[in-house]
């Protein structure tokens, strides 16, 4: 992939990444910004994530931040900000907190390469939102417990695998399911979001719970409301009795480990002494969301770009991996992507070109900026699945929707398959025409924001 080194930035003006070098700041410390920058870059970059909701999303806030077109203003202010400082890293500081922007590609290979130590993937910001639902979850446990966790989400979830070993069940399922859907959707005349992510829910837990689960919306009732009060991390109360049920449903899940489930294989792995296992189930019920919000954008982007949408219509039902499709939602995750701000605390000082920055401080890597860099990439606004399909990197520029390093999601392979699958057979069945409202167009850039919850298509039977 290639990368520029200069041009023009979001601001208009022209960038050389060579020209800006700050020396160090304050006592040899990497530089902070000055009170005014630091409050515009939490205003326009970190406010927006933590308001649209970093564990449950608030669909209305999620549509006032597209309406603004938010990313693409935290995008420019970014590039703001290296301009001003350099290649950085870059200090804003509130009381009782220190923030630290990466602003260049090797800073970030460094940190995700680096995690968990001195790079905890444990933040404080994290420990206090998931706790509330998985507090032995692999996230946010210490190294020691992470060495112990971790392998049994491997040992379940198969990644670096594109075919899970349960693929031809799992395409089973998501067949009966999407037919139920289409059914709905025959009859309500249109797909919108409410009955994709109801039947998205339905393929979620039979593959991570087993087909029992099919209409236990009871279980994800209990964990949306224990992410909802995640969503406001340590200031808001754990609701004990909640969290107890729910945990005993996951126990009970496991024990049944009924075939061809993830829970099944969760149950064969071998799980060491306080690993926890039955908390580890959470996260996977609680990232598949993401999976609906970027298939269901990935629907949008085939049905805006036709001959994208011939192309993977051409490929479903031909090979169980669907390379391009599992393009198709890696590009819709490059360009909205789901974790926006991937975060780390430092365990110990360490040493940046531009200064160094004490242990206890937070690093903020924001993915959109990555993503959306047209300084440096001469793609980032336009529809690029191609970017996905030759074999990437580590040392590539980085396009991280899934995190790097030790603490990369361990659950891509399975949701990428998921999400693919989905897409093949709802284009074998029917076309799919994207209706009015979405800022979509196939003559303009791609909009910084893009709200799934507001998306909705008629749909067409094939001749
Ligand atoms: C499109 C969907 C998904 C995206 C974009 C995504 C993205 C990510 C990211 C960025 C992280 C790292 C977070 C951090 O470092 O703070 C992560 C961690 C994780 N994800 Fe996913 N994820 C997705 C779906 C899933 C699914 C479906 C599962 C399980 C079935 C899963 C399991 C996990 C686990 C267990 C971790 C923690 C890994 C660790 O700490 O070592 N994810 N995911």
């Amino acid at each position: 992939m290639t990368a520029q080194t200069s041009g023009r930035s979001a601001t208009g003006r022209p960038v050389n990444r060579f020209a800006a070098r700050a020396g160090p700041g304050q006592g040899g410390e990497v530089p902070t910004a000055t009170l005014l920058d630091g409050a515009r870059t939490l205003a326009t970059v970190m406010l927006p994530v933590v308001a649209r909701g970093a564990i449950v999303r608030r669909p209305r806030v999620v549509g006032l931040v597209e309406r603004i077109d938010g990313d693409r203003r935290a995008v420019a202010q970014m590039q703001r900000v290296r301009e001003r400082y350099g290649p950085g890293p870059v200090q804003v500081r509130i009381p009782g907190r220190r923030f630290t922007f990466l602003l260049e590609p090797d800073q970030v290979h460094r940190v995700l390469a680096q995690s968990p130590e001195p790079f905890a993937t444990a933040t404080r910001e994290k420990r206090g939102a998931l706790s509330h639902f998985q507090p032995r979850g692999v996230l946010i446990s210490d190294p020691a417990g992470r060495a112990r966790r971790r392998p049994l989400n491997d040992a379940a979830l198969q990644p670096g695998r594109a075919v899970h070993e349960h693929g031809a069940h799992m395409a089973a399922l998501i067949s009966e399911e999407v037919d139920a859907l289409l059914a709905d959707v025959d009859r309500a005349g249109v797909l919108d979001w409410d009955a994709y992510v109801t039947a998205w829910m339905r393929i979620v837990r039979r593959i991570v719970l087993g087909d029992g689960a099919r209409d236990d919306d009871a279980v994800t009732d209990d964990l949306l409301r224990l992410r909802q009060a995640g969503n406001w991390s340590f200031f808001a109360p754990t609701r004990l009795a909640t969290r107890r049920r729910f945990l005993a449903r996951m126990r009970a899940y496991l024990e049944r480990a009924e075939p061809g489930s993830l829970a099944a294989r969760l149950a064969a792995a071998r799980a060491p002494r306080g690993s926890a296992p039955h908390e580890q189930i959470p996260q996977w019920l609680f990232a598949y969301d993401a999976g609906a919000w970027s298939s269901f954008r990935a629907l949008a982007l085939l049905s805006t770009f036709p001959e994208a949408g011939a192309r993977a219509r051409a490929e479903a039902g031909v090979a169980p991996d669907l390379p391009y499709l599992r393009a198709c939602v890696l590009e819709s995750l490059r360009l909205w992507p789901t974790t926006p701000a991937i975060l780390r605390d430092t365990t110990a000082p360490t040493t940046w070109s531009s200064g160094t920055l004490p242990a206890g401080a937070s690093v903020v890597l924001f993915a959109p900026f990555f993503h959306r860099d047209d300084t440096r990439l001469p793609q980032a606004h336009r529809f690029s699945p191609e970017l996905w399909l030759d074999a990437r990197t580590e040392a590539d520029w980085p396009l991280v929707p899934f995190s790097g390093g030790p603490g990369m999601c361990p659950g891509r392979d399975v949701v990428l398959l998921t999400a693919s699958t989905v897409l093949a057979r709802l284009l074998a069945a029917r076309g799919f025409r994207l209706e009015g409202g979405a800022p979509l167009s196939a003559d303009a850039p791609m909009p910084g924001t893009l709200s799934p919850f507001r998306l909705r298509f008629s749909t067409t039977r094939p001749s």
